[in-house]
């Protein structure tokens, strides 16, 4: 087993097992492209403050690319015994460069250098899903660019309510998004801050610069208190809450595509190559890229829980608890990479089938409020417009008829204030027509709320 940079003080070695137990670099070697960026700034700052000299500083910053491009090509040999990629990488840097990879560490704690390391990770992690994200949100707002003519029933309580458009519907998955995506670069803002500098508690006695290092690294700035700055995963909380939330989103959205590509609904169809089929069943397709978004809705929850109770409780400053962290967060990132990539290759191509969404909006009688309304332009009291409209509504259950299918003479049984005009209501054009407002469903409505959607993506 490799000499332990700690081992001074210890008078045998460590146990086999908890040597494993203890051990990171399983999963925190992912961090490493961020680890060496952190040490190349750090390293430059001791140079600039005469900690280092500009020969060693050279020396420190070609050791560390050179190592970079052995992690790359697979050639880099992790060893559990150095415990994290803090150490496996500081090691390797004295085994190839000397006494002088020895002087890296000078006025930095390994504490200081994974908090700078999981939110230097992690803000690029939020950029891509970002893109991701803003990518989904263009699809949706093509595709309801495409279907805002496109009528369908709308629901509440999962029955018929309103006619709504298919476009109208795809928006309103938009803003979900939008809102998600305010709420990831609100995160990212408080992801930003260096704790570099904080070393293991309380600061350096070495005459650091802060700033500096935080300006290398193209955060906002530094963060305010050493014992803080170790001890904060506030923000990998609050990302993945922000993830969370957006799986909850992707969750929704998701149980409707399943519901409406049953053969029940049959509304619209998922392309092939989202599908898979049954092993025994030769007629099915699946719809597994939306169930498996749905179902991974529950990890990321569950790795919200994860590190709010990792942090409960815990006393300033760092604890080794904090090396829990990882996991829950790496996995959130992971999964919601993915879902948000799937659903974005995938929405573009889903197509509605326009004629069955139509006979289903045809089918529970959901122009009856625009029936009302219209009885109470003419003066009706609204209540006894509800009572009317019942009335006719038990009548086309009876006589299976929807309400725009009866004639003149049927419906003047239950309000003779009914006129032929009220068969421009009575139509599911007229019906999502009338409700020309902003954030209404009328076609033209929907048109302009696309186009206004794209243009904020375009500006993002
Ligand atoms: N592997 C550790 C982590 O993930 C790095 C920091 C360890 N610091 C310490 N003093 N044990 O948090």
């Amino acid at each position: 087993s490799d000499i332990k940079p700690w081992g001074g003080r210890f008078s045998e070695p460590t146990d086999q097992f908890v040597e494993r137990f203890t051990a990171s670099v399983g999963f925190d070697q992912r961090l490493y492209h961020h680890d060496i960026n952190g040490s190349l700034a750090h390293a430059q700052m001791l140079a600039k403050v005469g900690v280092l000299t500009d020969e060693e500083y050279t020396q420190i910053s070609e050791g560390l690319e050179a190592i970079r491009g052995e992690i790359e090509r697979g050639e880099f040999n992790w060893s559990v015994s150095l415990e994290d990629v803090h150490m496996n990488i500081e090691a390797r840097l004295t085994e190839r460069i000397g006494i002088t990879g020895k002087k890296l560490h000078t006025g930095r704690s390994r504490n200081d250098q994974v908090a700078t390391d999981i939110r230097l990770y992690l803000r690029d992690e939020i950029d891509s899903i970002a893109a991701e994200l803003t990518r989904l949100q263009q699809g949706l707002c093509e595709l309801a660019a495409r279907e805002a003519d496109t009528i369908m029933p709308g629901f509440t309580h999962l029955q018929t309510a309103q006619p709504v458009t298919f476009g109208h519907h795809l928006l309103a998955w938009n803003a979900m998004l939008g809102r998600d995506y305010e709420r990831l670069m609100d995160c990212r803002k408080r992801v930003n801050r260096s704790p570099l500098g904080a070393a293991a508690l309380a600061g350096t006695t070495y005459p650091i610069d802060r700033e500096m290092t935080a300006q290398l690294l193209g955060f906002e700035g530094p963060t305010e208190n050493s014992l803080d700055s170790v001890s904060d995963r506030d923000f990998a909380i609050e990302f993945t809450a922000a993830a969370a939330l957006i799986m909850t989103h992707l969750s929704r959205f998701s149980e409707e595509l399943v519901l409406w590509t049953s053969a029940q609904f049959n509304f619209i169809n998922l392309p092939d190559r989202f599908c898979t089929g049954s092993s025994i069943m030769p007629q099915k397709k699946n719809p597994d890229v939306p169930e498996l978004v749905r179902g991974k809705t529950g990890r990321v929850n569950g790795h919200l829980i994860s590190l709010l109770t990792l942090m409960k409780s815990q006393p300033l400053a760092y604890n080794k608890d904090n090396q829990e962290d990882k996991e829950p967060l790496f996995d959130t990132i992971d999964t919601l990479r993915d879902c948000l990539k799937s659903y974005a290759d995938m929405v573009p191509a889903i197509t509605a089938n326009a004629d069955v969404m139509r006979e289903a909006a045809m089918r529970g009688f959901s122009t009856a409020t625009d029936l009302a309304d219209y009885l109470v332009r003419k003066g009706v009291p609204f209540r006894d417009a509800h009572e009317i409209v019942g009335k006719s509504v038990a009548y086309g259950i009876e006589s299976k008829k929807d309400l725009s299918e009866m004639t003149l003479d049927e419906l003047k049984q239950f309000s003779d204030t009914i006129e032929q005009d009220v068969f421009d209501v009575l139509t599911l054009e007229g019906s999502v027509n009338a409700r020309d407002h902003v954030g209404g469903t009328a076609p033209a409505q929907v048109k302009a709320a696309a186009a206004r959607g794209l243009k904020v993506l375009a500006e993002r």
